[in-house]
């Protein structure tokens, strides 16, 4: 099962507490990325770019794609890349998280972890990836709200909605 969507959707949040109640691992992309590289995204992102970026992202995601029992979250840019999407539905169920700009910045001003939101206009940069990537995430197979919503309520919807059987057409 695949977590995508936007930055400060609550992906790493939501996928550590679904993970512990369906009992089974945890990935993180960003985090493997991050382990492996031995340094932060940000550091990835200063010293090397973003293209390199995507290419360990796309590497990350190759290597875990086939873990079927687990719950994986990628990066909010990952599924722009038809590859990187492709290898995700393989995996299973692709579940986007959805947030308003103004519950995304509130998520993410306070750090600065996210090179692509360094910018003065957090807010106007927040609205203008979003809409370019809207019609990636509209190929999710599903997408839930999280606003006003804990990460632990987040992950009871998509149980919910899991349980009612879930099939792509
Ligand atoms: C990115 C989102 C980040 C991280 C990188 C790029 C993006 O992950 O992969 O900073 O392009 O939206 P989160 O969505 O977990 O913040």
């Amino acid at each position: 099962m695949v977590l995508t969507g936007f930055m400060g959707t609550g992906k790493t949040y939501v996928g550590r507490v679904l993970a512990k109640k369906l009992g089974t691992t945890f990935i993180d992309t960003d985090t493997l990325i991050e382990k492996d590289a031995g340094m932060s995204i940000r550091e990835i992102f200063e010293r090397f770019g973003e293209a390199r970026f995507r290419s360990l992202e796309r590497e990350a995601i190759s290597r875990v794609s086939d873990q079927e029992s687990s719950v994986i979250a990628v990066g909010g840019g990952a599924i722009v890349d038809p590859a990187n999407l492709e290898a995700l539905r393989r995996n299973g169920i692709v579940i986007c998280l959805t947030a308003s700009p103004e519950t995304i910045l509130s998520r993410v001003e306070r750090n600065s972890d996210r090179p692509l939101l360094q910018v003065n206009d957090k807010i106007g940069k927040i609205k203008e990836l979003l809409s370019v990537r809207a019609p990636h995430y509209a190929k999710a197979d599903m997408s839930i709200s999280t606003d006003d919503k804990s990460p632990d309520q987040v992950a009871e919807d998509i149980m919910e909605l899991l349980k009612s059987g879930w099939q792509r057409d």
